[in-house]
């Protein structure tokens, strides 16, 4: 069963969509699965995280872990940002079914390769 954080954020997702002009975006796609996640990021000049926003084509664990990996980057830079792994995650969600932990390997990782892809635009411009 999942629990009632797991439930709360795949009934009322606070970070859905897209941002436009996002300064880094990362897709991540489960290979168990075929679901695919994908981050976007705003990052300030101090390296600091702004805005998070997710699309995810999956199933409610994997849309509760997209989530909440917004709600734990908000705010943070980028550094602290690369150190939530994917377990952290899911301890932040009070667990998930064991048939479900590979749902939550798609958001640590979306996030960590929508931060490479700033920290390439970024190198490019300088
Ligand atoms: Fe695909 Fe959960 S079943 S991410």
């Amino acid at each position: 069963m999942y629990s009632e954080k797991v439930m709360d954020h795949f009934m009322n997702p606070r970070n859905v969509g897209e941002i436009a002009d996002a300064d880094g975006v990362g897709t991540e796609g489960n290979p168990v699965c075929g679901d695919i996640m994908r981050i976007y990021i705003k990052v300030d000049e101090a390296d600091r995280i702004t805005d998070v926003k997710f699309k995810t084509f999956g199933c409610g664990a994997a849309i509760a872990t997209s989530d909440m990996v917004c709600e734990m980057v908000i705010g943070k830079t980028i550094d602290e940002a690369l150190q939530i792994t994917n377990a952290a995650v899911a301890e932040a969600l009070e667990g998930l079914p064991p048939n479900k932990m590979h749902c939550s390997n798609l958001a640590a990782d979306a996030l960590h390769k929508a931060i490479a892809d700033y920290k390439e635009r970024k190198a490019k411009q300088a």
